[in-house]
């Protein structure tokens, strides 16, 4: 999804800019192997919190060579029952394969089907660009997936804190009027979700 590269590679100087999209390379000269090789999905992500999961980029942002590439990775633990909320990649299609536990994925469509699958290590899948899918953890041990992108940086738009966790917060009438419940519900979710 993201322009083709003109040159074979333009190591991101993290540094030098201010923007997220585009970066400068890093002179050649200061390139070593170091640069193309990340360590980041070597250790478990700590799944210590309310969704018991964690994502692990391995985007430009932590691993600069991928800058202009068009493509990055995660990795992603989820504890026993832990889960993915659903998201989805506003520049990416996404695909992943199980590597431990038993994981439920699924996502919707524009036309709102939803489809989904409990997978084994071993099995890939794909979440077309821009459709919100999530991950579940539906075995009794820990799970570890790996995702893969065709973005430099996909982006993720996580329902709840789209909604719920906005800074500053999306007015109550128009949560209550979306949702049709009233604002004691919104508040509740909301006290979870805003950080
Ligand atoms: C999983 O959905 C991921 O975005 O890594
Ligand atoms: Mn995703």
């Amino acid at each position: 999804a993201d322009p083709d590269p003109l040159l074979d590679f333009c190591v991101a100087d993290l540094n030098s800019s201010p923007s997220f999209a585009n970066f400068p390379c890093k002179p050649t000269s200061n390139v070593t192997s170091e640069d193309f090789f990340f360590n980041g999905f070597m250790t478990e992500g700590n799944t210590s919190n309310v969704f018991g999961s964690r994502v692990t980029p391995g985007n430009v942002l932590t691993f600069p060579a991928l800058n202009m590439l068009g493509i990055s990775m995660n990795r992603v633990d989820l504890a026993p029952n832990g889960i993915n909320p659903p998201h989805s990649h506003p520049r990416a299609t996404e695909s992943g394969v199980v590597l431990k536990g038993k994981v439920l994925v699924g996502f919707v469509t524009t036309g709102n089907v939803y489809y989904s699958k409990e997978l084994v290590p071993g099995q890939m899948f794909v979440i077309p660009r821009g459709l919100v899918h999530f991950q579940k953890n539906v075995g009794r041990s820990k799970a570890l997936l790996v995702t893969s992108f065709n973005s430099q940086n996909p982006g993720a738009v996580i329902l709840t804190n789209t909604l719920f966790g906005t800074k500053p917060s999306i007015p109550d009438h128009v949560l209550t009027q979306n949702f049709q419940v009233d604002a004691s519900v919104v508040h509740g979710i909301e006290s979870k979700f805003r950080s």
